[in-house]
């Protein structure tokens, strides 16, 4: 029987290629989104991916909705935790209200979002969960105090999530994507946007298809043994 997997923040940029690219590997796939319903809509037209509205920051409403999601389509196998938003500004702007505001869908969300799947992967004795980390929790970014705050969290949550669910079949696992050609990098600056590329050797942005391959390869049997690690994607702009 077909895998279930669900993706949140899977209706637009990253979350989108990684919710088809699950699909035409053969997993039955959902996707959430938080607020854009036209866009929403689009990609299910598109896709015949179904879409759940939820807010990832909400712990709530994120296990209620997991619950309607495995109500439809099964036990979740598969758990992408790739919700995520920016709210750039330098740390002598930024205000405790874009602080939590980041933290509470980066960090809180991937609790939110993983938390309530695990009971079900740990009595099932398979799970997989793929972390949407970023390059900027492994360097750090000006202008991204909050973000890269939660994205280096993302992390140690991964490595302790690899820890506890390794001998109940479960792997926990990151991607690291670096400047991926999605709406969220499009909003930062062109002046800055082309400095950033300026700094990547491979002379351009990602795909966002280019991550959605490391999740169908994480989410496979095949990665069995790869547990607790990291996958950097971001065309040699920062080695680990
Ligand atoms: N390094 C050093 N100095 C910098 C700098 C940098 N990277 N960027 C800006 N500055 C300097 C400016 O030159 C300016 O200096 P002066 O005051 O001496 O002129 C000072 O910092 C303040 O700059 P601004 O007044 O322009 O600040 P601002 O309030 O307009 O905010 C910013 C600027 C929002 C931080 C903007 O520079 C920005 O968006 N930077 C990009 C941040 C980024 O990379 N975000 C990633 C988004 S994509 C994503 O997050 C996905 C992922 O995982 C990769």
């Amino acid at each position: 029987m077909a895998r279930t997997a669900l993706v949140t923040g899977g209706s637009r940029g990253i979350g989108a290629a990684i919710s088809k690219a699950l699909k035409d590997a053969g997993y039955q796939v959902a996707a959430t989104y938080a607020g854009n319903d036209e866009a929403a809509a689009k990609f299910t037209e598109e896709t015949g991916i179904k879409t759940y509205k939820w807010n990832a920051a909400d712990y709530a409403a994120s296990k209620a909705g997991i619950e309607q999601v495995e109500t439809d389509l099964g036990p979740i196998d598969v758990i992408v935790a790739n919700a995520g938003i920016t709210r750039d500004a330098p740390f002598h702007k930024m205000t405790p209200e874009t602080w939590h505001e980041v933290i509470d869908t980066n960090l809180t969300g991937v609790f939110n979002t993983v938390h309530p799947v695990w009971p079900g992967m740990r009595e099932r004795g398979f799970g997989r969960v793929i972390v949407i980390s970023s390059i900027n929790g492994q360097k750090g970014q000006f202008g991204q105090v909050n973000y890269a705050a939660t994205k280096a969290g993302d992390l140690g949550m991964v490595k302790s999530l690899a820890q506890e669910g390794a001998a109940k079949g479960i792997t926990a696992n990151a991607i690291c994507p670096g400047y991926i050609a999605t709406e969220m990098v499009m909003a930062v600056p062109e002046k800055v946007r082309e400095a950033i590329i300026g700094q990547i050797p491979v002379g351009r942005l990602g795909e966002p298809e280019e991550i959605a391959r490391c999740v169908v390869f994480l989410a496979s049997d095949d990665a069995g043994f790869i547990n607790g690690s990291t996958i950097t994607a971001n065309g040699g702009q920062h080695f680990v």
